[in-house]
Protein backbone atom coordinates (compact mmCIF):
# COMPACT_ATOMS: atom_id res chain seq x y z
CA UNK A 1 0.00 0.00 0.00
CA UNK A 2 1.18 3.72 -0.62
CA UNK A 3 1.66 5.05 2.36
CA UNK A 4 2.44 9.24 3.50
CA UNK A 5 6.10 9.74 4.19
CA UNK A 6 6.28 9.14 7.96
CA UNK A 7 8.64 10.45 10.70
CA UNK A 8 10.83 8.13 13.30
CA UNK A 9 8.63 6.83 16.10
CA UNK A 10 11.08 7.78 18.20
CA UNK A 11 12.72 11.19 16.89
CA UNK A 12 16.79 11.62 17.06
CA UNK A 13 16.60 15.20 17.61
CA UNK A 14 17.13 17.14 20.85
CA UNK A 15 14.28 16.53 23.53
CA UNK A 16 14.77 19.16 25.43
CA UNK A 17 17.47 18.86 28.14
CA UNK A 18 16.63 15.47 28.92
CA UNK A 19 18.18 12.10 28.07
CA UNK A 20 15.89 8.69 28.01
CA UNK A 21 18.45 6.95 29.65
CA UNK A 22 18.84 8.84 32.50
CA UNK A 23 15.30 10.07 32.86
CA UNK A 24 14.57 10.97 36.61
CA UNK A 25 18.28 12.78 36.71
CA UNK A 26 17.61 14.47 33.63
CA UNK A 27 14.16 15.77 34.77
CA UNK A 28 15.61 16.90 37.87
CA UNK A 29 18.69 18.41 35.74
CA UNK A 30 16.07 20.32 33.66
CA UNK A 31 13.90 21.61 36.21
CA UNK A 32 17.19 22.53 38.26
CA UNK A 33 18.43 24.60 35.15
CA UNK A 34 15.12 26.24 34.76
CA UNK A 35 15.11 27.28 38.10
CA UNK A 36 18.87 28.57 37.92
CA UNK A 37 17.43 30.44 34.38
CA UNK A 38 14.72 31.63 36.23
CA UNK A 39 16.78 32.85 39.24
CA UNK A 40 18.96 34.71 36.58
CA UNK A 41 16.08 36.74 34.76
CA UNK A 42 15.91 40.48 36.18
CA UNK A 43 13.97 43.27 35.10
CA UNK A 44 10.49 40.76 34.76
CA UNK A 45 10.14 39.73 38.22
CA UNK A 46 10.44 36.47 38.29
CA UNK A 47 9.95 34.66 41.48
CA UNK A 48 12.98 33.22 43.36
CA UNK A 49 11.84 29.73 43.85
CA UNK A 50 9.48 28.24 41.26
CA UNK A 51 6.96 26.44 43.51
CA UNK A 52 6.10 30.53 45.48
CA UNK A 53 3.88 31.18 42.27
CA UNK A 54 4.98 33.69 39.35
CA UNK A 55 5.01 36.98 39.86
CA UNK A 56 6.02 38.68 36.48
CA UNK A 57 5.86 42.15 34.75
CA UNK A 58 1.69 43.10 33.93
CA UNK A 59 0.90 43.83 30.62
CA UNK A 60 -1.13 46.91 30.17
CA UNK A 61 -4.02 46.68 28.04
CA UNK A 62 -3.87 50.72 27.08
CA UNK A 63 -0.18 49.90 25.49
CA UNK A 64 -1.96 48.62 22.24
CA UNK A 65 -2.88 52.04 21.58
CA UNK A 66 -0.91 53.25 19.04
CA UNK A 67 1.56 50.15 18.72
CA UNK A 68 4.13 49.95 15.94
CA UNK A 69 7.19 48.95 14.60
CA UNK A 70 7.54 44.60 14.36
CA UNK A 71 6.35 41.68 15.95
CA UNK A 72 7.22 38.16 15.59
CA UNK A 73 4.62 35.39 16.39
CA UNK A 74 6.27 32.22 17.23
CA UNK A 75 4.60 28.47 16.98
CA UNK A 76 3.77 24.99 15.48
CA UNK A 77 3.10 24.45 11.86
CA UNK A 78 0.37 26.42 10.08
CA UNK A 79 -1.54 23.50 9.34
CA UNK A 80 -4.28 25.60 7.36
CA UNK A 81 -3.02 28.50 7.37
CA UNK A 82 -4.71 30.15 10.09
CA UNK A 83 -1.82 31.40 11.44
CA UNK A 84 -0.66 33.27 8.31
CA UNK A 85 -4.22 34.31 7.74
CA UNK A 86 -4.50 35.82 11.17
CA UNK A 87 -1.21 38.00 10.51
CA UNK A 88 -2.20 39.49 6.85
CA UNK A 89 -5.51 40.35 8.60
CA UNK A 90 -4.20 41.71 11.72
CA UNK A 91 -1.48 43.87 9.71
CA UNK A 92 -4.46 44.97 6.86
CA UNK A 93 -5.78 46.25 9.86
CA UNK A 94 -2.98 47.35 12.01
CA UNK A 95 -0.71 49.15 9.72
CA UNK A 96 1.47 50.41 11.52
CA UNK A 97 2.88 47.13 12.68
CA UNK A 98 4.67 44.22 10.68
CA UNK A 99 4.03 41.13 11.85
CA UNK A 100 5.37 38.02 11.16
CA UNK A 101 4.82 34.12 12.24
CA UNK A 102 7.89 31.83 12.67
CA UNK A 103 7.59 28.16 12.40
CA UNK A 104 8.91 26.39 15.43
CA UNK A 105 8.33 23.12 14.13
CA UNK A 106 5.63 20.28 13.02
CA UNK A 107 4.40 19.26 16.61
CA UNK A 108 3.58 19.98 19.48
CA UNK A 109 6.29 18.52 20.98
CA UNK A 110 8.86 20.42 18.60
CA UNK A 111 7.66 23.22 18.83
CA UNK A 112 7.37 23.37 22.80
CA UNK A 113 10.93 22.18 22.49
CA UNK A 114 12.10 24.92 20.34
CA UNK A 115 10.37 27.76 22.52
CA UNK A 116 11.78 26.55 25.92
CA UNK A 117 14.90 26.46 24.33
CA UNK A 118 14.27 30.36 23.07
CA UNK A 119 13.08 31.27 26.25
CA UNK A 120 15.92 29.40 28.18
CA UNK A 121 18.59 31.74 26.55
CA UNK A 122 16.19 34.79 26.63
CA UNK A 123 15.73 35.55 23.51
CA UNK A 124 13.65 38.29 22.00
CA UNK A 125 12.74 36.81 18.72
CA UNK A 126 9.24 35.75 19.53
CA UNK A 127 7.17 38.67 20.95
CA UNK A 128 4.41 36.26 21.07
CA UNK A 129 4.01 32.18 21.76
CA UNK A 130 1.39 30.00 20.52
CA UNK A 131 1.46 27.79 23.27
CA UNK A 132 -0.14 24.57 23.64
CA UNK A 133 -3.26 24.89 26.41
CA UNK A 134 -1.03 22.23 28.38
CA UNK A 135 2.11 24.94 28.80
CA UNK A 136 0.59 27.46 31.33
CA UNK A 137 1.83 26.18 34.67
CA UNK A 138 5.33 25.51 33.03
CA UNK A 139 5.67 28.51 31.00
CA UNK A 140 4.19 30.57 34.16
CA UNK A 141 6.34 29.10 36.76
CA UNK A 142 9.56 29.39 35.02
CA UNK A 143 9.34 33.51 34.84
CA UNK A 144 9.25 33.37 30.35
CA UNK A 145 5.73 35.21 30.46
CA UNK A 146 4.30 38.69 31.07
CA UNK A 147 1.14 38.80 33.38
CA UNK A 148 -1.82 39.18 30.84
CA UNK A 149 -4.44 38.98 33.28
CA UNK A 150 -6.26 42.57 32.54
CA UNK A 151 -6.26 41.65 28.87
CA UNK A 152 -7.53 38.11 29.17
CA UNK A 153 -10.28 39.72 31.28
CA UNK A 154 -11.21 41.94 29.15
CA UNK A 155 -12.43 39.78 26.27
CA UNK A 156 -12.84 36.73 28.72
CA UNK A 157 -17.32 37.67 29.13
CA UNK A 158 -16.99 36.11 25.27
CA UNK A 159 -14.91 33.01 25.70
CA UNK A 160 -16.04 29.61 25.99
CA UNK A 161 -14.87 29.29 30.36
CA UNK A 162 -12.65 26.35 29.75
CA UNK A 163 -10.45 27.69 27.53
CA UNK A 164 -9.66 30.66 29.85
CA UNK A 165 -9.00 28.21 32.02
CA UNK A 166 -6.33 27.25 30.61
CA UNK A 167 -4.37 30.49 30.39
CA UNK A 168 -4.68 30.41 34.31
CA UNK A 169 -2.04 29.76 37.09
CA UNK A 170 -1.88 30.78 40.41
CA UNK A 171 -4.97 33.25 40.05
CA UNK A 172 -3.86 34.98 36.97
CA UNK A 173 -3.99 34.62 33.07
CA UNK A 174 -0.54 34.50 31.38
CA UNK A 175 -1.80 34.12 27.98
CA UNK A 176 -5.31 34.68 25.61
CA UNK A 177 -7.36 32.12 24.32
CA UNK A 178 -6.85 31.46 20.01
CA UNK A 179 -8.84 28.40 19.46
CA UNK A 180 -9.75 25.67 21.52
CA UNK A 181 -9.97 21.90 20.25
CA UNK A 182 -12.02 18.62 21.07
CA UNK A 183 -11.18 15.21 18.99
CA UNK A 184 -13.47 14.10 16.87
CA UNK A 185 -14.40 10.81 14.45
CA UNK A 186 -14.39 11.04 11.03
CA UNK A 187 -15.79 7.89 8.98
CA UNK A 188 -16.58 6.59 5.48
CA UNK A 189 -20.91 6.21 5.61
CA UNK A 190 -20.52 3.74 2.70
CA UNK A 191 -18.34 1.82 4.34
CA UNK A 192 -19.09 1.80 8.51
CA UNK A 193 -21.38 2.60 10.99
CA UNK A 194 -21.45 5.92 12.87
CA UNK A 195 -19.56 5.83 16.42
CA UNK A 196 -21.53 4.47 19.19
CA UNK A 197 -18.99 3.42 21.30
CA UNK A 198 -14.87 2.41 21.21
CA UNK A 199 -15.74 -0.96 21.30
CA UNK A 200 -17.84 -0.72 18.03
CA UNK A 201 -16.03 1.41 16.24
CA UNK A 202 -13.07 -1.01 16.63
CA UNK A 203 -15.59 -3.80 16.12
CA UNK A 204 -16.36 -2.49 12.55
CA UNK A 205 -13.17 -1.12 11.94
CA UNK A 206 -12.10 -5.17 11.91
CA UNK A 207 -14.51 -6.47 10.00
CA UNK A 208 -13.23 -5.54 6.35
CA UNK A 209 -9.13 -4.33 5.11
CA UNK A 210 -10.88 -0.83 4.45
CA UNK A 211 -12.70 0.02 7.45
CA UNK A 212 -9.53 0.30 9.82
CA UNK A 213 -9.32 3.11 12.22
CA UNK A 214 -6.36 5.61 12.16
CA UNK A 215 -5.41 8.01 14.64
CA UNK A 216 -2.36 9.33 16.00
CA UNK A 217 -0.21 6.37 17.96
CA UNK A 218 3.06 8.09 17.35
CA UNK A 219 5.48 8.18 20.55
CA UNK A 220 4.49 12.29 21.32
CA UNK A 221 1.80 14.36 22.77
CA UNK A 222 -0.84 13.38 20.60
CA UNK A 223 -0.80 9.81 22.12
CA UNK A 224 -1.28 10.97 24.86
CA UNK A 225 -4.21 12.54 23.95
CA UNK A 226 -5.40 9.54 22.12
CA UNK A 227 -5.33 7.50 25.27
CA UNK A 228 -6.59 9.62 27.42
CA UNK A 229 -9.53 10.60 25.34
CA UNK A 230 -10.62 6.47 25.65
CA UNK A 231 -9.00 6.47 29.84
CA UNK A 232 -11.51 9.68 30.02
CA UNK A 233 -14.51 7.50 28.08
CA UNK A 234 -13.96 4.18 30.28
CA UNK A 235 -14.61 6.55 33.69
CA UNK A 236 -10.30 6.70 34.30
CA UNK A 237 -7.98 9.45 35.40
CA UNK A 238 -4.23 10.48 35.62
CA UNK A 239 -4.34 12.51 38.90
CA UNK A 240 -7.31 13.45 40.35
CA UNK A 241 -8.11 17.23 42.13
CA UNK A 242 -6.08 16.61 45.37
CA UNK A 243 -2.81 15.76 42.47
CA UNK A 244 -3.06 12.03 43.92
CA UNK A 245 -2.05 9.64 40.95
CA UNK A 246 -4.91 7.39 39.71
CA UNK A 247 -3.16 5.90 36.72
CA UNK A 248 -2.94 2.63 38.14
CA UNK A 249 -6.39 1.40 37.64
CA UNK A 250 -8.38 -1.22 36.41
CA UNK A 251 -9.25 1.11 34.05
CA UNK A 252 -5.81 2.00 32.70
CA UNK A 253 -5.48 -1.44 31.74
CA UNK A 254 -9.06 -2.29 30.41
CA UNK A 255 -7.78 0.60 27.38
CA UNK A 256 -4.69 -0.55 27.17
CA UNK A 257 -5.73 -3.81 26.43
CA UNK A 258 -7.97 -2.82 24.01
CA UNK A 259 -5.86 -0.33 22.21
CA UNK A 260 -3.43 -3.22 21.67
CA UNK A 261 -5.88 -5.48 20.49
CA UNK A 262 -7.00 -3.22 18.51
CA UNK A 263 -3.15 -3.03 17.00
CA UNK A 264 -3.04 -6.67 16.29
CA UNK A 265 -6.60 -7.64 15.08
CA UNK A 266 -6.05 -4.94 12.73
CA UNK A 267 -9.25 -2.74 13.87
CA UNK A 268 -6.19 -0.39 13.32
CA UNK A 269 -3.41 -0.48 10.90
CA UNK A 270 0.17 -0.78 12.83
CA UNK A 271 1.32 2.18 10.75
CA UNK A 272 -0.32 4.08 13.56
CA UNK A 273 2.29 3.82 15.40
CA UNK A 274 3.99 6.48 13.44
CA UNK A 275 1.52 9.19 12.88
CA UNK A 276 0.71 12.06 14.10
CA UNK A 277 -1.94 14.42 12.89
CA UNK A 278 -1.38 15.28 9.62
CA UNK A 279 0.32 11.63 8.52
CA UNK A 280 -3.24 10.15 10.28
CA UNK A 281 -5.21 12.72 7.83
CA UNK A 282 -3.32 11.62 4.83
CA UNK A 283 -3.61 8.29 5.21
CA UNK A 284 -7.33 8.98 5.81
CA UNK A 285 -7.37 10.81 2.38
CA UNK A 286 -6.20 7.55 0.46
CA UNK A 287 -9.47 5.76 0.80
CA UNK A 288 -8.33 2.83 2.64
CA UNK A 289 -9.81 3.39 5.66
CA UNK A 290 -13.08 3.32 7.51
CA UNK A 291 -12.61 5.74 10.86
CA UNK A 292 -10.29 8.76 11.42
CA UNK A 293 -9.70 10.24 14.99
CA UNK A 294 -8.40 13.97 14.23
CA UNK A 295 -9.45 17.21 14.78
CA UNK A 296 -11.56 19.91 13.63
CA UNK A 297 -9.53 21.00 10.80
CA UNK A 298 -9.45 17.98 9.16
CA UNK A 299 -13.03 19.02 8.30
CA UNK A 300 -12.40 21.70 6.16
CA UNK A 301 -9.26 19.53 4.83
CA UNK A 302 -11.67 16.40 3.87
CA UNK A 303 -13.67 18.84 2.30
CA UNK A 304 -11.34 19.74 -0.39
CA UNK A 305 -10.37 16.28 -1.13
CA UNK A 306 -12.63 13.63 -3.64
CA UNK A 307 -13.79 12.51 -0.12
CA UNK A 308 -15.61 15.59 -0.07
CA UNK A 309 -19.50 14.26 0.77
CA UNK A 310 -18.58 10.60 1.70
CA UNK A 311 -17.60 11.04 4.99
CA UNK A 312 -19.56 11.91 8.77
CA UNK A 313 -17.91 13.44 11.39
CA UNK A 314 -18.97 12.80 14.57
CA UNK A 315 -18.29 13.21 18.84
CA UNK A 316 -15.89 10.91 20.65
CA UNK A 317 -18.10 7.75 21.75
CA UNK A 318 -18.66 6.26 25.29
CA UNK A 319 -16.12 3.24 25.86
CA UNK A 320 -18.93 0.65 26.12
CA UNK A 321 -22.05 2.53 26.69
CA UNK A 322 -21.97 2.52 30.43
CA UNK A 323 -20.16 5.46 30.76
CA UNK A 324 -20.52 8.84 28.68
CA UNK A 325 -18.15 9.71 25.80
CA UNK A 326 -15.27 12.40 26.87
CA UNK A 327 -12.88 13.79 24.77
CA UNK A 328 -9.43 15.54 26.16
CA UNK A 329 -9.64 19.47 25.54
CA UNK A 330 -6.90 21.14 23.10
CA UNK A 331 -6.43 24.17 21.87
CA UNK A 332 -3.71 26.98 21.53
CA UNK A 333 -3.56 30.17 23.23
CA UNK A 334 -1.26 33.48 22.68
CA UNK A 335 1.24 34.17 25.10
CA UNK A 336 3.46 37.04 25.36
CA UNK A 337 7.31 36.60 26.13
CA UNK A 338 8.78 37.94 29.24
CA UNK A 339 11.64 39.25 26.78
CA UNK A 340 9.72 40.75 24.23
CA UNK A 341 10.32 44.23 23.32
CA UNK A 342 6.94 45.41 21.80
CA UNK A 343 4.82 44.31 24.01
CA UNK A 344 1.80 46.99 22.70
CA UNK A 345 1.90 45.40 18.91
CA UNK A 346 1.63 42.15 21.14
CA UNK A 347 -1.48 42.93 23.07
CA UNK A 348 -2.86 44.68 19.70
CA UNK A 349 -2.55 40.98 18.08
CA UNK A 350 -4.36 39.25 20.66
CA UNK A 351 -7.29 42.29 20.90
CA UNK A 352 -7.25 41.39 16.97
CA UNK A 353 -7.90 37.41 17.15
CA UNK A 354 -9.70 37.23 20.19
CA UNK A 355 -12.36 39.40 19.18
CA UNK A 356 -16.07 37.91 17.74
CA UNK A 357 -15.25 38.89 14.60
CA UNK A 358 -12.24 37.15 13.79
CA UNK A 359 -12.94 34.11 15.91
CA UNK A 360 -15.73 33.72 13.29
CA UNK A 361 -13.36 33.59 10.83
CA UNK A 362 -11.49 30.80 13.11
CA UNK A 363 -14.29 28.73 11.90
CA UNK A 364 -15.28 29.55 8.52
CA UNK A 365 -12.10 29.82 7.24
CA UNK A 366 -9.84 27.65 8.58
CA UNK A 367 -12.45 25.09 10.35
CA UNK A 368 -10.93 25.11 13.63
CA UNK A 369 -12.85 25.38 17.23
CA UNK A 370 -13.37 29.15 17.76
CA UNK A 371 -12.78 30.06 21.38
CA UNK A 372 -14.95 32.60 21.19
CA UNK A 373 -18.90 31.12 21.85
CA UNK A 374 -21.27 33.11 19.87
CA UNK A 375 -19.58 31.83 16.81
CA UNK A 376 -20.85 28.58 17.06
CA UNK A 377 -24.13 29.85 16.40
CA UNK A 378 -23.56 32.53 13.78
CA UNK A 379 -24.95 31.59 10.59
CA UNK A 380 -22.43 32.31 8.08
CA UNK A 381 -20.37 30.05 10.39
CA UNK A 382 -23.30 27.57 10.71
CA UNK A 383 -23.07 27.00 6.71
CA UNK A 384 -19.37 26.44 6.95
CA UNK A 385 -19.84 24.13 9.55
CA UNK A 386 -22.46 22.10 10.06
CA UNK A 387 -21.76 20.48 13.11
CA UNK A 388 -20.88 23.70 14.96
CA UNK A 389 -23.34 23.13 17.43
CA UNK A 390 -22.25 19.68 17.92
CA UNK A 391 -18.74 20.89 18.27
CA UNK A 392 -19.75 23.39 20.84
CA UNK A 393 -20.85 20.17 23.17
CA UNK A 394 -17.39 18.38 22.57
CA UNK A 395 -15.69 21.02 23.24
CA UNK A 396 -17.59 22.20 26.71
CA UNK A 397 -17.62 18.67 27.34
CA UNK A 398 -13.86 17.80 26.92
CA UNK A 399 -11.47 17.54 29.99
CA UNK A 400 -8.50 18.99 30.52
CA UNK A 401 -5.38 16.55 30.87
CA UNK A 402 -3.22 17.09 33.94
CA UNK A 403 -2.39 21.17 35.07
CA UNK A 404 1.21 20.95 35.99
CA UNK A 405 4.39 22.82 35.90
CA UNK A 406 6.06 19.40 35.13
CA UNK A 407 3.23 18.40 32.31
CA UNK A 408 5.55 17.68 29.80
CA UNK A 409 7.05 14.62 31.95
CA UNK A 410 3.75 13.66 33.00
CA UNK A 411 2.49 13.34 29.19
CA UNK A 412 5.91 11.75 28.42
CA UNK A 413 5.72 8.77 31.41
CA UNK A 414 2.53 8.66 29.50
CA UNK A 415 2.74 8.36 25.75
CA UNK A 416 5.99 5.79 26.15
CA UNK A 417 4.45 3.53 27.93
CA UNK A 418 1.25 3.33 25.89
CA UNK A 419 3.50 3.65 22.75
CA UNK A 420 5.61 0.24 24.28
CA UNK A 421 2.34 -1.45 24.71
CA UNK A 422 0.95 -0.95 21.45
CA UNK A 423 4.03 -1.93 19.71
CA UNK A 424 4.21 -4.91 21.65
CA UNK A 425 7.39 -4.20 23.54
CA UNK A 426 5.68 -4.01 26.77
CA UNK A 427 3.21 -6.05 28.94
CA UNK A 428 0.20 -3.52 30.06
CA UNK A 429 1.23 -4.51 33.67
CA UNK A 430 4.48 -3.72 32.81
CA UNK A 431 3.41 0.24 31.29
CA UNK A 432 0.77 0.35 34.09
CA UNK A 433 3.47 0.48 36.50
CA UNK A 434 6.17 2.56 35.16
CA UNK A 435 3.79 5.29 34.05
CA UNK A 436 2.50 5.75 37.78
CA UNK A 437 6.42 5.92 38.83
CA UNK A 438 7.09 7.90 36.37
CA UNK A 439 4.47 10.66 36.94
CA UNK A 440 5.35 10.48 40.77
CA UNK A 441 9.05 11.14 39.88
CA UNK A 442 8.23 14.05 37.62
CA UNK A 443 5.68 15.16 40.23
CA UNK A 444 8.89 15.45 43.55
CA UNK A 445 11.01 17.18 41.16
CA UNK A 446 9.43 19.86 41.25
C1 LIG B 1 -3.75 19.69 18.96
C2 LIG B 1 -4.37 20.23 20.24
C3 LIG B 1 -3.34 20.32 21.31
C4 LIG B 1 -2.72 18.96 21.52
C5 LIG B 1 -2.12 18.44 20.23
C6 LIG B 1 -1.60 17.02 20.38
O1 LIG B 1 -2.86 20.60 18.42
O2 LIG B 1 -4.96 21.49 20.00
O3 LIG B 1 -3.91 20.79 22.52
O4 LIG B 1 -1.75 18.97 22.54
O5 LIG B 1 -3.08 18.47 19.21
O6 LIG B 1 -0.94 16.60 19.25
Amino acid sequence: MDRPAFSNPSPAGPRGVRTRSTRRRGVAAALAAAGAISLALSGCGTSASPSAGPTAQAVDPASAKGASGSLSICGGRDSVGLYKGTVDAFMKANPGITAKYIVLGATTDDARTQAVQRLQAKSGECDLFLTDVTWTPEFASQGWLQDMTKVTDAVKGTLIPSTVATTQYKGKSWATPYYTNAGLLYYAKDKVAKPETWKQVYAEAAKAPGNGLVYQAKQYEGLTVNFLELLYSAGGDVIDGQGNVKIDSPETRKVLDFMASGVKNGSADRAVLTYEENSTRLAYESGKYGYERNWPNVYGQLNATPLKGTFGVAPLPSFDGSSKGSGVLGGWNLAISAFSSNPGAAVAFVNFESSPEWQKHVAMDYSQAPAGEAAYSDPEVLAKMPFAQELLVSVKGAKPRPVSPVYAQISEAINKNVHAVLAGDSSTEDAVKKMAEQIKAAQASF
